[in-house]
């Protein structure tokens, strides 16, 4: 047997009981219909949109009927005293008060309705062979001078900018009232159990309350209160020379493994020998008040310390925060955090520590379908002094080897996670995992080149959903593919897979090809759906999507899906739309294409749904693509200047809601 069938026997071995098996069976005779019914139900999704065909070049593309305003980019003014971008002149003053690099999260906060607000941005790292000249991916860390890397430590972190919807379409305001910049030398504390931990006390902050700084801003969420939450995700990378202290810990986390930026010749904080605990003070959600330029940003270490992707949050049926966030590593968790009180719009001072106290859970994907969440608490289960948690401080500071211990399940990359608040179900993508050679329900597929979505299914309790129970159910939502090799669904469906042939061909042990064996899982995982009274997963509409990273819901509770990897298989990275119920659920459909070299990142949409705010990360970003000789210099395209990543606008031309 190949390692495919014996990897796909044991799934279905694992999925399918006995009876179950039978009663697949049983469909077998009226398997000829269900491709039948799925071809009529394509026709019907809410989508109002052509698709944008595949694409790979130098500059983005929308789908017909819609304009992709350059909103702003790199370098742009977000201070009122900033100077305009100058390539030939950047220097960290000036970057202090510009817009950052690599935008990745955006969130339209109003300030007058649909018109006016405020747009959050994250800036999660820099790719200094496209920022400064002479030099390119692989001698970077080497060439960056102190001048540069300063630059780069002003270029990461976040944003919030006044902007308006003018007759020309969506402006900035570089003199906003709110307008600010919090960098990688930001001043920034410490909320929850591990502040003032002795683990995360350096030489420059005997307190462990004062930590200079958040980087490696990924994307994030929003508050009931009007806050946003920004999420720390890759800060492995920043740090060199790891030392004994900490050893099992910094192993943990991938600290210093391998070192992409150059900030270690110019800061001791980033010498580990010189400050073992500095690690341990990043890789939280970081809470920015964003309508109070002078609010120092909070690290709030109750909801863990990973790489997190993101802080997605919701109310509880009883107004208990919960706080969803993905780890994005291969093979790490999916969490959850509950807060102990309830939100109250009319306690404002309260809401400020509503993210200080409350229990994080991991997530134990059974292969039944449901999800258990295992609390990590001091002194629960394993986590205790014997296996080094003196504390909580001790547990949050060490999320991962907690998360091991109580037996989570390990997940195939969690990227975004994204709530419908109408239905309650929580989405979860899972971009990738080539390196996965042992399967499990939630994670079906060995060397996951392409990702799937989850799908979470949370109990109705009262007016709303009940976020916070001890198991809810979970199925496959959808199932990533190679675009460039996307046989139209349904008829792929219908051709390669109706439902009689998976059973047939295991029964058969007949050889497949790693594509056969996607299609079968699909399959299977579609029958399993059904069996729960679930559609189960899909190929998508007009062909298939690649590795899901980022989710947003428009106002009709669509699912927009940005991906980061299509770039494997030569084309572009793309922003597709599904709906999530009815004919149309997981039958995606592409929107915008990026430029080269670029992933699509951190949509989101005002309150109308008229607008998409979306960001073009990392242009111009290929193996050999540098600022002397990029392979786009989008948006621009002026000979000699840079790429720069960007924020787009994104309305219909006759004004009605994006997507409709
Ligand atoms: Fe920063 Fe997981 O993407
Ligand atoms: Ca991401
Ligand atoms: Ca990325
Ligand atoms: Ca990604």
């Amino acid at each position: 047997m190949s390692e495919h069938e014996t990897e796909l026997g044991h799934l279905i071995q694992r999925r399918l009981s006995r009876r179950s098996l039978l009663k697949g069976l049983s469909m077998m005779a009226a398997g000829a219909a269900l491709p039948i019914r799925e071809a009529a139900a394509a026709e019907r999704s809410s989508l109002g949109f052509d698709a944008v065909p595949l694409t790979f070049d130098t500059t983005h593309h929308v789908a017909p009927g819609y304009r992709a305003d350059r909103l702003i980019s790199w370098g742009d003014p977000v201070l009122a005293k900033a100077p305009a971008y100058d390539y030939k002149a950047q220097s960290a003053a000036r970057q202090a008060g510009q817009f950052g690099y690599n935008n990745d999260f955006t969130a339209y906060l109003p300030l007058e309705g649909n018109v006016r607000g405020l747009l959050c941005v994250n800036h999660e790292y820099t790719d200094p062979q496209l920022m400064f000249p002479g030099m390119d991916r692989k001698n970077a860390v080497d060439k960056v001078t102190e001048a540069q890397a300063r630059v780069e430590m002003e270029a990461h972190g976040h944003t919030v900018i006044e902007i308006v919807k003018t007759r020309q379409g969506w402006q900035t305001r570089p003199d906003g009232k709110y307008n600010r910049r919090i960098t990688a030398t930001t001043p920034c504390s410490v909320g929850g159990p591990a502040a003032g931990h002795r683990r995360m006390k350096t030489p420059d902050d005997p307190t462990g309350r004062r930590v200079l700084g958040t980087f490696a801003n990924c994307s994030g969420g929003t508050t009931p209160w009007g806050t946003v939450l920004t999420a720390e995700e890759n800060i492995d990378f920043y740090f060199i020379n790891a030392p004994a202290a900490e050893k099992q810990n910094h192993e943990r986390y991938g600290i210093a493994k391998l070192t992409l930026f150059s900030w270690h010749k110019f800061d001791r904080r980033f010498r580990l020998d010189e400050a073992p605990n500095e690690p341990n003070r990043h890789g939280w959600l970081v809470e920015i008040d964003p309508y109070d330029p002078t609010a120092t940003p909070i690290k709030r270490t109750a909801l863990g310390r990973f790489a997190h992707e993101s802080g997605t949050v919701t109310l509880n049926h009883d107004n208990r925060v919960v706080v969803y966030s993905g780890d994005d590593k291969r093979f790490e968790y999916l969490y959850r955090y509950v807060s102990k009180h309830a939100y109250d719009p009319t306690k404002a001072e309260r809401n400020k520590t509503l993210l200080d106290d409350g229990v994080l859970s991991v997530a134990k994907f059974h292969d039944d379908g449901t999800v258990e969440w295992l609390p990590l608490v001091h002194g629960y289960g394993p986590l205790t002094e014997k296996n080094g948690f003196a504390d909580q401080g001790d547990v949050l500071i060490e999320t991962r080897r907690a998360a091991d211990l109580v037996g989570a399940t390990q997940m195939d990359r969690p990227e975004d996670v994204g709530v419908e608040e109408n239905s309650g179900r929580v989405y979860v993508a899972l971009t990738n995992n080539d390196q996965r050679t042992t399967t499990n329900a939630a994670n079906p597929r060995s060397k996951n080149d392409h990702g799937h979505i989850v799908e979470l299914t949370v109990p109705r309790r009262g007016r709303g959903f009940d976020h916070a129970a001890k198991t809810v159910s979970w199925g496959l939502f959808l199932l990533g593919q190679d675009p460039t090799n996307a046989p139209r669904a349904p008829q792929y469906i219908a051709a390669a897979a109706p439902p009689s042939t998976t059973l047939g061909l295991l029964a058969l042990g007949a050889s497949k090809s790693k594509r056969g064996v996607d299609t079968l899982l699909d399959d299977g995982e579609r029958r399993l759906g059904k069996q729960r009274g679930e559609i189960g997963a899909h190929f998508t509409e007009d062909g298939v999507l690649s590795c899901p990273d980022n989710f947003a819901f428009d106002p009709s509770g669509r699912l927009w899906i940005t991906t980061d990897g299509q770039d494997k298989v030569g084309v572009a990275d793309s922003l597709y739309a599904t709906d999530t119920s009815g004919p149309g659920r997981a039958k995606a459909r592409r929107f915008f294409n990026a430029p080269r070299g670029a992933e699509v990142s951190g949509p989101s949409f005002t309150p109308d749904g008229k607008t998409l705010f979306v960001c073009v990360q990392h242009p111009a970003q290929e193996r050999t693509s540098t600022f002397d000789a990029p392979s786009t210099r989008w948006p621009d395209f002026v000979d000699g200047a840079p790429p720069r990543p960007s924020v787009l606008a994104i309305e219909k031309e006759d004004g009605g809601p994006v997507g409709s």
